[in-house]
């Protein structure tokens, strides 16, 4: 079979959209969790949204004119993110998946990206060995949370949403930490309304782009990330990732009632830092 692969499209929405659905529900099944996408309605929203967004590149996989599978490469910040991968379960263990990946690295070398990260869902056995075939290293695991709101205020640590002016204070936390900034994904929260900060004593020591699964937070400590979390009105399906080398943290989740919805690593290309401080990734990174 001959596969070719070429930048996404808005008519390609709907099938890819099908594939995204059931490719994760299938994988899903077989290991006996829930479905990541809860509809193929669930899959074709985001992906509208990704081929649709001028800062997200995305490519299928073709053959015969038919659709195989989609992929994804987030170029909002210095770092990139891959994701989400699908192939059409008719068409899994034929190479199509590595085409994919192999084409977004290509997009990310072509535009000087200093990295390619991705988080991946730890029971896939195929992809992990995929991702580290292809030169990803495996950097951490991470548990998406959810459940109800916490609901919990802190004394000393007001949360408040996010402005334009944070932006500067916000960035420079997230170089603290990371070693670079993720300002492309803060300042389209921030837009959106989903950004907030915690301060403590007027200082800015935490923001969150959204305690779910899409967005990432920083903070000085966990406490800040306390703030952040116990002030969510929402974490959505499958919910927010904790690092699970923060025990305390995790353990904090549990203690406050969060379930795992399940565990996956983080995989990464090109540069990399140990965090220096509190976080919680987003599904890219
Ligand atoms: C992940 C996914 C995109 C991979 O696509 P694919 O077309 O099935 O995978 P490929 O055939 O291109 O590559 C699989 C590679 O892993 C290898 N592999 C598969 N299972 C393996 C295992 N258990 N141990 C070691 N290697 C394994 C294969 O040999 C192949 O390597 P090769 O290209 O060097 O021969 C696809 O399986 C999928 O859509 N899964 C459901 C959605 C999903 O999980 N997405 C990823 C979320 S992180």
């Amino acid at each position: 079979m001959e596969v070719t692969i070429r930048e996404g499209v808005l008519d390609d929405c709907q099938e890819a959209g099908r594939i995204c659905y059931e490719a994760f529900a299938s994988l899903a099944a077989r290991h006996g969790f829930p479905p990541d996408f809860a509809s193929v309605e669930a899959a074709t929203g985001p992906i509208k949204y990704f081929i649709q967004h001028p800062h997200i590149y995305g490519v299928v996989a073709e053959c015969d004119g038919r659709i195989l599978g989609s992929n994804f490469l987030d170029e909002r910040s210095a770092i990139y993110s891959m994701g989400p991968i699908s192939v059409d379960p008719m068409a899994q263990d034929r190479h199509v998946g590595r085409l994919l990946t192999q084409a977004v690295l290509d997009r990310a070398v072509d535009r000087r990206a200093q990295g390619v990260r991705l988080l991946q869902i730890a029971y896939h056995n195929r992809s992990l060995s995929l991702y580290a075939k292809l030169g990803f290293d495996v950097r951490g695991s991470f548990a998406a949370m959810h459940g109800r709101p916490i609901g919990l205020t802190m004394p000393g640590y007001d949360v408040r949403a996010a402005t334009a002016a944070d932006e500067a204070a916000c960035n420079a936390l997230c170089i603290s930490v990371h070693g670079h900034d993720r300002a492309g994904e803060l300042r389209e929260a921030i837009d959106g309304g989903a950004a907030k900060v915690v301060e403590r004593l007027g200082r800015i020591t935490g923001y969150t782009a959204g305690i779910q699964y899409l967005a990432h937070s920083v903070a000085k400590t966990n406490d800040d990330l306390q703030a952040l979390i116990g002030a969510a009105a929402d974490f959505g399906t499958p919910g927010f990732l904790v690092p699970l080398g923060n025990t305390p943290l995790f353990r904090w989740c549990l203690g406050h009632g969060l379930h795992v919805f399940f565990v996956a690593n983080m995989m990464t290309i090109g540069i990399y830092q140990e965090p220096k401080g509190a976080y919680l990734p987003s599904v890219g990174y």
